[in-house]
């Protein structure tokens, strides 16, 4: 395993907890089945309204506890963005807190909505959420092919290239020829945002068909043969990181392009969560007005 692909304790406990969580919810989805296919006209004559409603004993919970992840979940962005304390955790625990908070958060959310939009507001709050957790999911794919420390710190070129260097004199010290074509350097390209994600499937893919080359060229040396576990690993990171060098800029460019949409949906969806929840704690019975 690479130091890439090390995960931090609060990694491992936030993607135990996620699985956890998202099947508990989906047992209460499950469990109040009856009460969520009913129209909505016939809901406050069952019995399960009182504990289900948004505004309801449960339901309420579900909407607090939502919101709640959903606050957490955006500290991460003064995270990266304002704090650069290490004692705080690395940025890839607080990626993983995002992501856990990202998805419960809103799966929350819509069992507090009782699976209807009633208002305006809370339907533009949804939409805007569904928006951000579905650019939240597509940029997880960027964010993995952005050449990262092992804390989560995008690495800068010149550190990019001195670990890439390290890689392949290791595997040359273990006796390892590279092929020839395996050099790399960084090329600045102007695709456009289509093409760059083009390009990136692309790059994956070949990526794989280099690491499969040199596989079979360890696997098929009698010398390197008995080495192979040890060289491999080296081998799969050196084609990754090749790789990354020669899409350096692309793809932190993607990444800026990415971030700036879903931060900016994030804002918005902030903003329509925050009138939804001032307008339903002002109006109507025990201050919440939905049925
Ligand atoms: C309630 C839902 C979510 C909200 C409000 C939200 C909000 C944000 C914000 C404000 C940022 C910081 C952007 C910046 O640095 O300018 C961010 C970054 C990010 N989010 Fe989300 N997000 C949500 C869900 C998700 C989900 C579900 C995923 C993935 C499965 C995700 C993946 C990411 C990634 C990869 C980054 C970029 C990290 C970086 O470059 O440092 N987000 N998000």
């Amino acid at each position: 395993m690479n130091a890439q692909e090390k995960r931090s304790a609060a990694s491992k406990v936030f993607m135990t907890l996620g699985p956890l969580c998202a099947a508990a919810l989906a047992f209460m989805a499950w469990r109040g089945r009856h009460y969520y296919l009913l129209p909505l006209a016939e809901r406050p004559l069952s019995e399960l309204h009182a504990a289900l409603r948004p505004s309801g004993t449960l339901g309420l919970f579900y909407g607090i506890a939502g919101f709640t992840l959903i606050v957490l979940n955006l500290t991460y962005l003064v995270r990266s963005s304002q704090v650069r304390w290490e004692w705080m955790g690395s940025l890839r625990s607080w990626m993983s807190m995002h992501v856990f908070t990202g998805i419960i958060g809103p799966f929350l959310i819509v069992l507090h909505s009782a699976f209807l939009l009633r208002s305006p507001i809370a339907a533009l709050a949804a939409v805007s959420l569904i928006i951000v957790v579905g650019s939240g999911v597509s940029g997880r794919y960027i964010y993995t092919r952005v050449p990262r420390s092992p804390q989560g710190r995008e690495l800068e070129l010149g550190e990019l290239k001195k670990a890439l260097k390290e890689l392949q004199l290791a595997l040359e010290a273990k006796g390892v020829e590279l092929p020839q074509d395996m050099g790399a350097e960084a090329v600045s390209s102007r695709r456009n945002v289509v093409s760059a994600l083009a390009a990136m499937v692309a790059a994956d893919r070949e990526e794989h068909r280099q690491y499969e080359h040199l596989r079979a060229l360890v696997l098929s040396s009698p010398q390197l043969a008995p080495s192979a576990a040890g060289i491999l690993p080296l081998a799969r990171r050196y084609v990754t990181e090749r790789s990354w060098l020669a899409r350096y800029h692309e793809l932190r460019e993607l990444m800026r392009v990415w971030r700036f949409f879903h931060r900016w949906f994030s804002v918005v969806m902030l903003i329509f969560a925050v009138f939804h929840v001032v307008i339903a704690t002002n109006v109507g019975p025990l201050g919440f007005s939905l049925p």
